[in-house]
């Protein structure tokens, strides 16, 4: 009988740790809804007392998801974990995931704490958790740098106090594959009571190998617990990638002769919802999410498709979600079956007025664009779109003037705290001119760090998605908006993120 593969999602918590990728408490709950519905085993809901916040969202989703365990990241102290651990109440099934740096390096530089001191507060932060909680994940950070003599004590001391999963992150992406996997291994032989525990790995991808890695941790290490992201978010150059792991697994069962439990049809509608609610965009060549990932340009490829599928694909593309991107409403479709296509697209939706209001802004956009995309549908219903009557600044309509030679005019009409105002302003160009004109009345200061523009599906027809990254005080945020004019999408994404500055200073302020 092969043995199950645990797929834990740190998403909410290690992704949202990407400079830019912050999340609102609304926004957290759709994902942990998505990730319900692919069917992760672990949702990591955040990192409770880190913020106020984070308290808040990680207490929500606690609220909510009933089909995973929830899990908050603490450091090992016990003020935090009883902060996890109240965060967590409401959860049907709940984990406190406690961490401590074990490599000198760390505990020399960063935590001025000898080893045994180490030692002695992993052991009884354990033993505090214990007494809150039954599932208790321990991490050493930094662990796969650490002297493997000490490793060895200290994991086998949390597992007698009563850890019941045993992670070891490479929290520096330095590992690579073999080494990695046989530490593992090592780690579980030496360790006596190593049977007593589930092991996980969380590889970072700073050199590109944190799926490689954690598979190795897997195979030859005989870990049974994944730690990812969708489409791979993370600190710097990000996490092991869920759709990536997952589908290595279920594509060479014969080699892993693992389960996984994962709902993969679910996985490009979740990995649209995040690119779209954290402004991180998939690049086309990505495995499995990418645009281009199923896509056959050269006439051998091409020919070879048509006659026996398998010849160039792996995988089936409908088995991850894609569908044969055909047109799939218009402006005459009613609202059962704008509703029918987005549970099928596997969007929820939490109450009628949601779905009213999402409906209002697909005939709109049914009225401006004949074809209706699924791509398109996904992003009318991301973060940006329903929670509007929430939000500080709203998007009401836009006119601007350009003309060969001449200095582009905006005016742009928003609304501030429900109340509409009018502003106007020229630019380098009309994009630049409209978000001038917003910029002119607002006087947020922010500086733009980014901004792109993404066609949203195949032609001149389609829906442009603009991402603007807004930096602020030391807070950086992305706002994402799509519409067929590309100067209205920019409008919106800059509305976005002025919404999230304020948004995370509310968040910020929070925790004083
Ligand atoms: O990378 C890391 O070490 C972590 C731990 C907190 C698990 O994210
Ligand atoms: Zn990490």
């Amino acid at each position: 009988m092969p043995d199950k593969l645990l797929i834990f999602d740190t998403t909410l918590r290690d992704g949202e740790q990407s400079p830019g990728a912050s999340m609102t408490k609304d926004e957290k709950l759709r994902i942990a809804r998505q990730l319900e519905r692919l069917k992760v085993d672990v949702i990591e809901a955040g990192f409770a007392a880190s913020s106020n916040g984070d308290f808040e969202c990680v207490k929500a989703i606690s609220e909510v998801i009933k089909d995973a365990t929830i899990c908050s990241l603490a450091r090992a102290n016990d003020r935090d974990i009883a902060r996890a651990a109240e965060a967590l109440k409401p959860a049907k099934s709940g984990r406190l995931h406690l961490f401590l740096a074990t490599s000198a390096l760390h505990m020399e530089k960063k935590l001025r704490m000898t080893p045994d001191q180490v030692f002695e507060q992993a052991r009884l932060s354990v033993r505090f958790a214990r007494n809150l909680m039954a599932d208790i994940e321990f991490s050493p950070e930094d662990g796969y740098r650490s002297d493997p003599d000490f490793l060895c004590r200290v994991l086998e001391a949390v597992i007698n106090e009563g850890a019941t999963t045993i992670n070891v992150p490479d929290t520096v992406g330095y590992a690579v594959p073999e080494l990695y996997g046989h530490f593992i291994k090592n780690l579980r032989e030496r360790i006596p009571n190593s049977d007593k525990a589930i092991w996980s790995v969380h590889c970072h991808n700073d050199l590109g190998m944190a799926v490689a890695n954690s598979l190795a941790g897997v195979k030859i290490g005989g870990a049974r617990q994944v730690e990812c992201t969708i489409n791979g978010l993370g600190e710097r150059a990000g996490n092991c990638s869920l759709e990536e792991v997952v589908m290595a697994v279920k594509t060479r069962r014969d080699y892993f002769a693992l389960d996984v439990g994962i709902n993969t049809q679910h996985i490009l509608a979740t990995s649209r919802m995040v690119s779209q609610t954290t402004g991180f965009v998939v690049q086309p060549n990505k495995a499995v999410v990418g645009a281009n990932a199923f896509a056959h340009a050269s006439g051998i490829h091409q020919d070879g498709v048509l006659k026996a599928r398998d010849t160039y694909e792996i995988m089936r593309a409908e088995d991850v979600g894609w569908s044969a991107n055909k047109i799939v409403l218009g402006k005459l479709s009613g609202r059962n079956a704008f509703k029918q296509r987005l549970q099928d697209l596997g969007v929820s939706m939490d109450s009628e007025a949601d779905i009213n209001n999402a409906f209002i802004k697909f005939k709109d956009l049914a009225d401006r664009k004949s074809e209706i995309f699924d791509e398109d549908i996904l992003a009318l219903v991301s973060g940006e779109s329903v929670m509007r009557d929430k939000e500080q600044y709203g998007f009401v309509s836009l006119s601007q003037h350009s003309e060969t030679g001449e200095r582009p005019q905006a005016c742009v009409v928003f609304t501030v705290d429900g109340k509409e105002v009018k502003s106007e302003s020229d630019g380098n160009g009309p994009v630049d001119a409209s978000l001038k004109a917003i910029e002119s009345h607002v006087k947020s200061g922010a500086e733009m760090v980014l901004y792109s523009v993404n066609a949203i599906s195949g032609s001149t027809e389609s829906q442009g998605e603009v991402t603007v990254r807004l930096q602020n005080s030391g807070r950086v945020v992305n706002g994402v908006g799509a519409d067929p004019d590309i100067v209205v999408a920019s409008a919106k994404a800059y509305l976005s993120a002025l919404n999230k500055l304020q948004s995370k200073a509310d968040r910020v302020a929070a925790q004083g």
